[in-house]
């Protein structure tokens, strides 16, 4: 009964009518919507869209990029930033930035350099790191040279030591390119991107600007740009982006390249770290890239022959 009377009375409106009527509350929500996020401003600004070696199907890393990214890792984010899944052996690995298919002339025979265990230049750069080893026959701990098989050690000895450090820990930065919506074009843009704050919003001691980490600065503003609803006042905007507690890590000439080609600028060193950080959360992301490509090709012609073969069988022709 309801059904019929219902259908009765939509037959007297046009079929026009019910769908304006049915759309116009929601254009009007989203103009409203669109309204307040414009008068309120904030978001986070988009990152940075980085022309990255490894970008398309046909990507690959830039060995000597990845290489320059680890001494920008090295001499500058280590002294806070763990890499707590990533072993000196894996720098030698295939595909890893120190890699040797042989060993360079003059090494003896008995050395096989593709091994990332003997590679030379693995085995100095774990060297230079101390990890604790032990207990040792006394049951003390004590502090001996990296070897191939040890993983980066932590800067920090503790959770507390880190957190007295820097006021929260420093994430580990293993699989960073991956856990953050952007990947290596957010690392590089958060590199780059520090500012200056704008006047009207008051972020405090011990923490810094960045349009492109995620936050909320609406409760930042200085009183003196809200009005008396605590609403910004005409024309002023909640600032993008959010505030962190990493003073900017980069300045230009922090790191001393060998290639003097390259530039020593805070944009270089963000791209290199991106590309090592990149290679270190994804280190076979090559030869995931070529098996597609094989599977595609693969796809291709026997896709060619079965089409080839439908066409004989039920050709005109007889047999
Ligand atoms: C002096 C210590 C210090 C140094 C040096 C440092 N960082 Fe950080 N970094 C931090 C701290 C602390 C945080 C956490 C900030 C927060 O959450 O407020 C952080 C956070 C980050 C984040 C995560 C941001 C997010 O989205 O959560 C990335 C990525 C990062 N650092 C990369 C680097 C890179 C790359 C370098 C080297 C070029 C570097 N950092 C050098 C202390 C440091």
């Amino acid at each position: 009964m309801i059904i019929k009377i219902l259908v009765m009375k939509m037959g007297k409106l046009s079929i026009k009518r019910v769908a304006l009527s049915a759309l116009l509350p929601l254009l009007a929500g989203a103009l409203w919507t669109g309204g307040v996020a414009q008068a309120s401003g904030g978001g986070t600004r988009e990152p940075v869209e980085v022309e990255w070696s490894f970008n398309g199907p046909f990507g690959h890393y830039d060995k000597a990029a990845v290489q320059r990214g680890f001494q920008v890792y090295k001499q500058v984010c280590s002294s806070c930033h763990s890499l707590k899944f990533v072993a000196f052996r894996h720098l030698g690995e295939k595909g890893g930035p120190f890699h040797a298919d042989k060993c360079p002339a003059g090494f003896p025979d008995n050395i096989d350099c593709a091994n990332p265990v003997e590679n030379p230049a693995v085995k100095a750069i774990a060297a230079e790191y101390d990890i604790v080893d032990g207990p040792d026959e006394s049951g003390d701990m004590f502090t001996r040279p990296g070897t191939p098989a040890d993983y980066f050690p932590n800067p920090y000895p503790n959770k507390q030591m880190a957190i007295l450090a820097n006021g929260v820990v420093p994430p580990d930065l293993s699989l960073m390119a991956k856990a953050r919506a952007g990947g290596p074009d957010y690392i590089y843009s958060l590199l780059t991107g520090f500012e200056e704050a704008p006047d009207h919003v008051d972020i405090g001691p011990g923490v810094y600007y960045n349009p492109y980490f995620p936050g909320d600065l609406s409760s930042a503003i200085k009183p003196e740009y809200l009005d008396e609803h605590g609403h910004p006042k005409e024309g002023i905007h909640v600032p993008e982006g959010g505030v962190l507690k990493m003073k900017p890590p980069l300045v230009d000439n922090i790191v001393d390249y060998a290639d003097e080609e390259i530039p020593e600028t805070v944009d270089q060193y963000a791209k290199d770290v991106g590309q090592f950080l990149m290679w270190v959360a994804e280190p076979k992301m090559e030869s995931r890239k070529q098996t597609g490509l094989m599977v595609l090709v693969y796809l291709l012609i026997f896709g060619g022959i079965v089409y080839a073969s439908y066409r004989q069988i039920w050709s005109k022709d007889e047999h």
